[in-house]
């Protein structure tokens, strides 16, 4: 395994060698691309690949449904195969890896074409890692303690996860009045039913969710049904900014 580094040896004013702590001198800079256009697009599909055969039509299906982009979370063996191949045959789909618990699954979500890492909750070191690497990150958080930490780092992107039982929209709506640099990605209890209240709020740049990509529908073959649950997942995204 690839061992991350951080920190590094600097010389202080006497000449002496000393620690620098790599996580408190580098922050994000420009790091917003994938997020930005996440925020075009209002919605991001939160997919668990059991195998990697649905990897291709599963993305044809959001492509055509109107979503060209994906949270393929790390959960499964199939995670990485499947962000290859979709990579390779949609090189414009945003495709983020989610779930991502360690650096060395950062490595290889990159190498296999994924341009944003997303991890459930703020693990400093995964955060340190893609800062020092210029990789595109959005951790989860929960809690004003955890926010304060990538507002440090200065993330101006963060998922809150799991949105729906940790508080929702009066959760978000509190933290962001205090931590007025970010904004926010809720996933976890979003569906058809309530993204429209998520984004009448200004605090959030997009929602993710699994509702139009459920397990048992890929594991069925219902990729007819995905694309029907997309676009309709893109027109309550369009009804909303609408107004
Ligand atoms: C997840 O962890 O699977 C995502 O947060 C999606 O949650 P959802 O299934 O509630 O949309």
């Amino acid at each position: 395994m690839r061992k991350y580094k951080s920190h590094k040896s600097v010389k202080n004013k006497k000449g002496e060698a000393v620690r620098q702590d790599l996580s408190l001198f580098q922050t994000a800079k420009n790091m917003s691309t994938v997020a930005d256009k996440f925020e075009e697009l209002g919605v991001i599909p939160v997919v668990v690949l059991n195998d990697v055969k649905d990897a291709l039509p599963l993305a044809k299906a959001l492509v055509e449904g109107g979503l060209p982009c994906a949270e393929v979370t790390f959960r499964t063996e199939a995670a990485e195969e499947s962000i290859k191949q979709i990579h390779k045959a949609y090189p414009d789909m945003l495709i983020a890896a989610g779930t991502v618990l360690t650096t060395e699954q950062v490595d290889r979500a990159v190498a296999a074409g994924a341009s944003i890492i997303v991890s459930p909750g703020f693990d400093p070191e995964i955060v340190d890692y893609c800062i020092s690497k210029n990789i595109e990150v959005c951790p989860g958080i929960v809690t004003p303690s955890e926010l304060a930490q990538a507002v440090k780092r200065g993330l101006t992107r963060v998922k809150f996860f799991p949105a729906e039982a940790a508080g929702g929209l009066a959760m978000i709506k509190a933290m962001c009045a205090a931590y007025t640099t970010v904004k926010i990605m809720p996933t976890g209890g979003i569906s058809a039913k309530n993204i429209k209240e998520y984004l009448a709020c200004d605090k959030i740049f997009c929602c993710g969710g699994s509702w139009m990509v459920k397990g048992d529908m890929i594991k069925a073959g219902e990729f007819d049904k995905i694309k029907e649950m997309t676009k309709e997942a893109v027109n309550l995204v369009k009804e909303i900014r609408s107004k």
